[in-house]
C-alpha cells in the first residue's frame, strides 16, 4: 500500500527519493512521485511504475516520495502524489484516508482554492496554504492535523525550507537518523543501506527534521522517541541471485526457522521459553484465545488454533479480522486475543486488536516487525524473526508464524498444566527438526518445477486438506491465486461432494495433504471421487500407500504436527513455477499490496 520516503541532509535527495521508491515497491503500487525542495519546488509524478518516471538531477538536498496505491480516484498521473497548494510552494505525500476531505474540500473551494485532483490527500496542502500564513511548518502542520480525521502518514515540504515535517496517526511512520542527515518512511527498508538507526513515530506524533537534528511533538510538548538500531542490512532486502524476492523468500525458510526456535526450545526439560510478559496465572486461568488476523496471517492462525486446543485445552475461535466483532463466551479479561500479522500494521488486524482491548480482553501480537503498530499497542508481542518479507505473497513468514505459535501452544500448555513434558519434548524436537525437512523440499525444486509447467494450463486448480491440511489447502490456493491470476480454491477435502465436485473435470488439478494431521486416509477416499471424474491429483504426501492413486506425488518427511507446513513449501513452490510458467510479476502481482494500511 501506499509508501512514503523524504530525506534532508547534506546529500543530493534525488537519487536517495528513487532508490527508496525502488525499496518500497513491494508495498504494492500503481503511480509513483516525488517532490525535491530547493529555492522552488519541483514535483515529477506519474501513473506507472517507478521506471517509468523521470527525476532529473538536481542539487536539492531536501524532498520527499512516493508510491501510491489509488483508493480515491483512478491511478493518474494528476491522482498520484506529491499533492501541491494553489502556489505550489507546498507538497505533501499522504498514506491513509482521510475520512472527513468532502466537508474540509467543500470549505475550501468556498474560500476560493482550485483542486486538481480526485484525491482525498489534496486538501492537505490547501490547508496547508493557509496555516503558513501565520505559522511556521513544524506549527501549521499540526494545526491542519487537528482538522483531519482519518488515518494518515504525512510528509511535507515547502519551497525555500531545508526541512521535512512529518505526521502520524494510524498509518506507519518511521525515523531514520544518520551522520548527514535524516529521513522518513512508511519502513525501514525504504532508507536501511543509509542508516539502520530508527525511532518509530506514534500516534498524534508530528516530527520535525531540520537537517540531522530531529524534534517530534505530540499535543504540543516535545517528547522522546529512542533511537533503536534493526538488526539487519540492505542485503537482507536484496535478491541475492533468486529471480525474484518470493523465491529467495521461499528458500529462506530454513534460516528463517531457526531463528524463530532459535534459544527459544529446551526439548530436555519440555518447555518454550518465549519472554512473555503476560503474567503465566493470566495464562493458566485463560476461558478462551480468539486469534484475529487477514490472509495468509489467518491461515496460519487457523494451523495454530488446532495446535492450542490440543496442547493447551483452551477454546480457540480465529476470525477474519475484518468481520471480527469482540464477543468473548465469558470474561472479557479471561480472553486473549492474539493478533497474528506480518507487518504488524494491517489497518483491519489493529482494528480488531483495539475492539478487543477496549472491552477489557488483553492483546498479543505474533508479528514479524519490531516497533510496529501491533507490537506496541498490544500487551505483549512475540516476534517471528523471519527477517525482511519483500515478495507480496508471503511464503517465509508463514512457516514462521506457525513455527512461533506452535512454540506459543507448548508454552501456553505446560503453564496450564495439560500438556505433559514428554508431549511438549516430541513436538520440540519436530519443531527442532522443521528447517532440515523444508531443505528436504527446497531440494526437490527442479521436480516441482516439472510438475507444475505440466499442469499450469489447467482450467482451474483445487487444493484438498483435512484437519492441519486444511488451512494449507487455503494458503496453497491463496499463493496460486495471488501470483498466476488462475483461479484456484482451496477447501475441506470432505466439502468436495457437498458442491466443488460439480467443478471438477479431466482440466483441473486437485492438490491433496495427505500427512500426519490430517486424516490422510479419508482425504484418499476424497482422492478417489475426484480421481473418477479424470481429475489429475497431485499429491504432497508422507503416506506411501497414497501413490498408486495419485497422479505425481511429493514426499514429506517424517514430522508428526507440522508435516503440513513442510507439505506448505512444495505449494509455494508449485505456485511460483506456474506463476513463473506464465511470466507474471510475481513480486508485485496486480492489484494486490503487500502492507493493507486501509480498512
Ligand atoms: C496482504 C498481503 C498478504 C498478507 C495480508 C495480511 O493482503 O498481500 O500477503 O497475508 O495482507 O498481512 P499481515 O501483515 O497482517 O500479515
Amino acid at each position: 500500500m501506499c509508501g512514503i520516503i523524504g530525506y534532508v541532509g547534506s546529500d543530493q535527495v534525488a537519487p536517495i527519493l528513487t532508490s527508496g521508491l525502488k525499496n518500497l515497491e513491494y508495498r504494492g503500487y500503481d503511480s509513483a512521485g516525488v517532490a525535491l525542495a530547493d529555492d522552488v519546488l519541483s514535483i515529477h509524478k506519474r501513473e506507472g511504475t517507478i521506471d517509468d518516471l523521470t527525476v532529473p538531477e538536481s542539487t536539492a538536498t531536501c524532498g520527499i516520495g512516493h508510491t501510491r496505491w489509488s483508493t480515491h480516484g483512478p491511478p493518474t498521473d494528476t491522482n498520484s502524489h506529491p499533492h501541491t497548494d494553489c502556489t505550489g510552494e507546498i507538497a505533501v505525500v499522504h498514506n491513509g484516508i482521510i475520512d472527513n476531505y468532502d466537508a474540509l474540500k467543500a470549505d475550501l473551494e468556498a474560500a476560493g482554492h482550485e483542486f486538481d485532483s480526485d484525491t482525498d490527500t489534496e486538501v492537505i496542502p490547501h490547508l496547508l496554504e493557509e496555516a503558513l500564513e501565520r505559522y511556521g511548518l513544524p506549527t501549521a502542520v499540526s494545526r491542519v492535523v487537528d482538522r483531519l480525521e482519518g488515518s494518515f502518514a504525512l510528509g511535507v515540504v515547502a519551497a525555500g525550507r531545508d526541512e521535512i515535517v512529518a505526521a502520524r496517526n494510524d498509518s506507519p511512520l518511521v525515523v531514520g537518523h544518520a551522520d548527514d542527515g535524516a529521513f522518513i518512511a512508511s519502513d525501514v527498508t525504504a532508507f536501511v543501506e543509509h542508516t539502520r538507526d530508527v525511532s518509530y513515530l506514534e500516534d498524534g506524533d508530528v516530527a520535525h527534521l531540520d537537517g540531522g537534528d530531529v524534534r517530534v511533538y505530540n499535543d504540543g510538548q516535545r517528547v522522546d522517541r529512542p533511537i533503536q538500531t534493526v538488526d539487519w542490512g540492505a542485503d537482507a532486502a536484496e535478491k541475492g541471485g533468486y529471480d525474484h524476492y518470493m523465491l529467495k523468500e521461499i528458500h529462506e525458510q530454513p534460516q528463517a526457522l531457526r531463528q524463530a526456535i532459535s534459544g527459544r526450545i529446551d526439548a530436555v526439560a519440555g518447555e518454550a521459553d518465549l519472554e512473555l510478559s503476560l503474567p503465566e496465572q493470566y495464562l493458566a486461568s485463560l476461558d478462551e484465545i480468539q486469534i484475529v488476523a487477514c490472509g495468509t496471517s489467518y491461515h496460519a492462525g487457523l494451523y495454530a488454533k488446532r495446535l492450542l486446543e490440543r496442547h493447551a485445552e483452551v477454546r480457540t475461535t480465529v476470525k477474519i479480522a475484518s468481520e471480527y466483532a469482540f464477543s468473548p463466551s465469558r470474561d472479557p479479561w479471561r480472553t486473549l486475543v492474539i493478533a497474528v500479522t506480518q507487518s504488524g500494521e494491517t489497518a483491519d488486524t489493529l482494528g480488531a486488536m483495539r475492539r478487543a482491548s477496549r472491552a477489557g480482553a488483553k492483546t498479543l501480537a505474533v508479528t514479524n516487525t519490531v516497533g510496529s503498530t501491533a507490537a506496541r499497542e498490544a500487551d505483549d508481542a512475540l516476534y517471528i524473526r523471519a527477517g525482511p518479507e519483500i515478495g507480496v505473497a508471503a511464503t517465509k513468514t508463514f512457516a514462521s508464524q506457525v513455527a512461533t505459535l506452535a512454540l506459543l501452544s507448548v508454552y501456553v500448555g505446560r503453564t496450564r498444566g495439560t500438556l505433559s513434558s514428554s508431549d511438549a519434548s516430541d513436538l520440540l524436537e519436530h519443531l527442532r527438526g522443521l528447517p532440515g525437512a523444508v531443505q528436504q523440499v527446497l531440494d526437490e525444486e527442479p521436480r516441482v518445477r516439472t510438475v507444475a509447467t505440466e499442469y499450469a494450463d489447467g482450467d482451474a486448480f483445487f487444493f484438498v486438506g483435512r484437519r492441519l491440511g486444511h488451512p494449507v489447502a487455503l494458503e496453497g490456493a491463496l499463493k496460486l491465486k495471488e501470483i498466476s491470476y488462475d483461479h484456484a480454491e482451496g477447501f475441506a477435502a470432505g466439502e468436495l461432494k457437498h458442491g466443488p465436485l460439480a467443478l471438477v473435470t479431466g482440466e483441473t488439478p486437485v492438490f491433496a495433504i495427505l500427512t500426519d494431521g490430517t486424516s490422510p486416509d479419508e482425504t484418499l477416499n476424497n482422492v478417489k471421487e475426484v480421481e473418477s471424474r479424470s481429475a489429475p491429483v497431485v499429491g504432497v504426501s508422507s503416506l506411501e500407500r497414497a501413490e498408486k492413486f495419485l497422479d505425481a506425488s511429493f514426499s514429506v518427511p517424517e514430522l508428526g504436527l507440522l508435516e503440513p507446513l513442510v507439505a506448505n513449501v512444495y505449494l509455494q513452490l508449485i505456485a511460483y513455477h506456474v506463476a513463473n510458467s506464465k511470466g507474471r510479476a510475481i513480486d508485485k502481482p496486480r492489484n494486490l499490496a503487500k502492507s493493507v494500511t486501509v480498512e
